[in-house]
């Protein structure tokens, strides 16, 4: 049959739609790039903020007006917003809707599917998610989730109901997988978790992230090893220790702090203080040399007074983030927050936080880009940007568009930075590996030489 699969929301999701993926077309499927020529449409949702639902529901709507021509076509709802609306999503048209640890057995639900049965599933099944487990590859880089669920309960996020409790991946069979990705070609990898820094705590086997780390600068073929997200009290100086011993592991901290008030933080049930997290913060500055800090931050939670959030500016302007995701408080049903709080920053007051810290924050990335002026940096060629630019990433995170044609992705690359933004940079390739100047092969491939110089 042929399936088109339409994903939302984190990276955790788009990783499952290519499991899924790898598992349709394991047993003979076809997997279209539109829905117009589809039989079976996924979609795999998101319910972090009422935004990511509505556009669930116009991608539905799409599939639904579809199916009034073409009455065999099936739609399938997985994800989280199908574990949290559930049978209602059968009540609004879809066919089937299956849980976020119900995907392994995707093949069998479209089975099951097209027999003419509606019905819903939400068994577990995730530990049918190993290393031999068929996925899709995109280019040189991969995911591997490696801890999956949270049990951090944030006061507003959805995110422990929809994805369950922490369960960890056995370190053994993850090291397989990114054995399996190395021979396939894969030079990235990136380790996921909502809270990638508990990973292997629930194995109680002393397998921790910064092990599993280790452990996997050993396979040869891998340059560059993440991990996303971080959870600012989980972060161990054995973490920070192992991130500064490797040129191979990115320079990159992605550390949600949600808000610069004390109050607040405690309102969300975030577990540190402001002083913590800026503790954190140098504590890894001051072991890793030239790292990125990254964040996210949630404007107008409810309580959050004028004073809450020029705490917020404040943190922003004195620790100077690398980037920052900023969204809008949304109450999300079933939460804590939803419960006990009344969400009463009216939507104005929050745009005009959110276009306040953007304006802040945009001015410092100028600022922080400076860095970089004259600079040469090595980054891995990853696609093809909008603008037509090639663009790729050096170790610290930061893109870098500079001319160039798809032949050029997966391989190493020197850029030489000639404008800089408050985004992206733009450059001018000054080498490439597998070029005709391209001496020291060998050396490149080992990574051991991605490190910025002066130009
Ligand atoms: N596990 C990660 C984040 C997962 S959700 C962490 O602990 O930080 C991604 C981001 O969505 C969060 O960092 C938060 O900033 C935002 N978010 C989650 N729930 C939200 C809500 N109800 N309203 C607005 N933003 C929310
Ligand atoms: Fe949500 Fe908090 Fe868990 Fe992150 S740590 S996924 S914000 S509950
Ligand atoms: Fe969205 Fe679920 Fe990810 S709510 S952000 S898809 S964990």
């Amino acid at each position: 049959m042929k399936i088109y699969i339409k994903t939302y929301g984190c990276q955790m999701n788009e990783n499952d739609s290519l499991y899924m993926m790898g598992i349709l077309e394991k047993e003979g499927h076809e997997i279209v790039g539109s829905i117009e020529v589809a039989d079976v449409v996924i979609i795999n949702t998101c319910a972090v903020r009422k935004k990511a639902e509505e556009k669930f529901y116009g991608k539905l709507g799409e599939a639904l007006h579809l199916k009034k021509n073409k009455r065999d076509m099936l739609i399938g709802v997985g994800g989280c917003l199908a574990e949290k609306e559930r049978e209602k999503l059968l009540e609004k048209g879809a066919d089937f809707v299956f849980g976020t640890r119900s995907y392994p057995r995707i093949s069998e639900l479209v089975e099951k599917a097209t027999s003419g049965e509606k019905f819903t599933y939400f068994e577990d099944h995730i530990d049918e998610i190993d290393s031999s487990t068929p996925r899709r590859l995109k280019g040189h880089h991969a995911w591997v989730t490696v801890i999956y669920g949270c049990d951090r309960f944030c006061s507003y996020c959805i995110v422990p109901y929809t994805r369950g409790r922490e369960k960890s991946r056995p370190m053994e069979d993850v090291l397989n997988e990114v054995r399996n990705l190395a021979l396939k070609g894969v030079r990235e990898v990136t380790f996921l978790g909502q809270n990638v820094d508990a990973y292997g705590k629930d194995l109680g086997d002393g397998t921790s992230l910064a092990k599993l780390l280790r452990e996997s600068l050993k396979i040869e073929g891998i340059d560059r090893l993440w991990f996303l997200t971080s959870y600012p009290s989980d972060v161990t100086d054995e973490l920070i220790d192992v991130v500064a011993s490797s040129d191979k592991i990115s320079k990159n901290f992605h550390l949600p702090v949600q808000a610069g008030s004390n109050q607040i933080l405690k309102r969300m049930r975030r577990r540190y203080t402001k002083e913590e997290y800026i503790n954190l913060v140098n504590r890894i500055r001051n072991k890793v040399k030239d790292v990125s800090i990254s964040t996210d931050i949630i404007v107008g939670f409810p309580g959050e007074t004028e004073r809450d959030f020029e705490e917020t500016l404040d943190l922003l302007k004195t620790l100077k983030f690398e980037r920052v995701n900023l969204a809008l408080y949304s109450p999300r049903e079933g939460t804590l927050a939803y419960k006990i709080y009344e969400d009463d920053v009216p939507r104005e007051e929050k745009i005009r936080r959110f276009q306040r810290l953007l304006e802040v924050q945009k001015e410092l990335n100028r600022e922080l880009n400076e860095r970089y002026r004259g600079k040469v940096v090595d980054v891995i060629v990853e696609a093809r940007a909008k603008s037509g630019l090639m663009y790729g990433r050096d170790i610290r995170n930061k893109i870098i568009a500079f001319e160039g044609d798809e032949s050029m992705m997966g391989k190493w690359a020197k850029v030489k930075v000639r404008k800089i933004t408050a985004g992206p940079l733009y450059g001018k390739l000054v080498w490439l590996e597998g070029s005709k100047d391209d001496e020291d092969k060998t050396l490149w491939r080992s990574g051991a030489q991605a490190k910025s110089e002066e130009g």
